[in-house]
């Protein structure tokens, strides 16, 4: 998919290489499969590859392996089967399903992911729990005594400027509403400067004022050269937003392309019967 690089110019630290990056491949996911139980395939056999600047949303009903393809992307949940390649600038690869723990900590901060509770340490308050982002690059020490650097400071309220939070930093996460809570969740995970974010159903939750909020706040991490991957429920807000879906049924890929082709034969084949519940 050909991508062109926006004019804007952002947050992160490495905000000038994500725009070299436009269009590069970052992922490439071959055969993956997935077995909580023997014999029982929750993924079977996933295959594609994801670019920096897409914007990427999961898509099909509860229980086709959406949440289980995010958490093995990221290595939180491991994989059964098949490759999760990381795909260097050179063209070099790892994979995600051989790397040793250590490993997998250095890839989760290129990978981030933001989570449905938001896990934020709801007494903090807004700027600490961003710069927590910064918790895998600070040793612990420094971390628990929150010296930070300035420059580290400095990217934090950048960030919070840029979701429009700056107003809120010093109150204690616990205060915000869901939505705030929610962009405050996508300033951490964007302050390990990741290549591809991951979020699991960001805005299950959320009341649709918010729900536009944060999907303009992911567009805006993908129009900065982040490869970003969404489960989303809702097929009007992946027509608006985002670049490309993929469609799961079953563990399997059964539609991987630009979001107007969703008509009502793939919509059928993705949702059977629930297809009157979404929208
Ligand atoms: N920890 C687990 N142990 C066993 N089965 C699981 C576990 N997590 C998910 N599953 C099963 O895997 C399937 C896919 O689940 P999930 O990835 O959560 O789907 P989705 O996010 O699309 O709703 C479901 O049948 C679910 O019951
Ligand atoms: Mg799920």
């Amino acid at each position: 998919m050909a991508l062109s690089a926006p004019e804007l110019s952002l947050v992160s630290d490495n905000s000038e290489q994500l725009q070299q990056d436009f269009g590069r491949k970052v992922l490439e996911v071959n055969g993956l499969t997935k077995a909580y139980q023997q014999g029982k395939m929750v993924l079977d056999g996933i295959s594609f590859e994801l670019r920096a600047g897409e914007f990427v949303a999961v898509v099909g009903r509860s229980g086709a392996g959406k949440s289980t393809l995010l958490h093995t992307l990221n290595g939180t949940i491991p994989a059964t089967g098949g490759n999760i390649l990381n795909v260097h600038r050179d063209q070099s690869t790892d994979d995600v399903l051989m790397m040793s723990r250590k490993e997998l900590r250095e890839w989760r901060t290129h990978c981030g992911m933001i989570f449905q509770d938001f896990c934020l340490v709801p007494r903090l308050d807004v700027i600490s729990n961003v710069l927590l982002g910064r918790l895998s690059h600070t040793s612990t020490l420094k971390s628990l005594l929150k010296v930070f650097s300035d420059k580290d400071k400095a990217q934090a309220i950048q960030l919070l400027k840029w979701l429009n939070m700056l107003p809120y930093a010093l109150q204690r996460a616990e205060n915000l509403s869901g939505g705030q809570q929610q962009r405050v969740a996508i300033c951490r995970a964007m302050m390990q400067n990741p290549k591809i974010l991951l979020a699991d159903e960001p805005v299950a939750s959320l009341d649709p004022k918010n729900t536009v909020r944060i999907m303009e706040a992911l567009q805006k991490v993908s129009s900065d050269g982040v490869a970003v991957m969404v489960n989303l429920h809702s097929i009007e807000l992946v027509q608006e937003y985002c670049t490309r879906v993929i469609g799961l049924a079953k563990g399997q890929v059964i539609y991987d392309g630009h979001p107007s082709g969703l008509n009502d034969q793939v919509l059928h084949r993705l949702y059977g019967d629930e297809i009157d519940q979404i929208s």
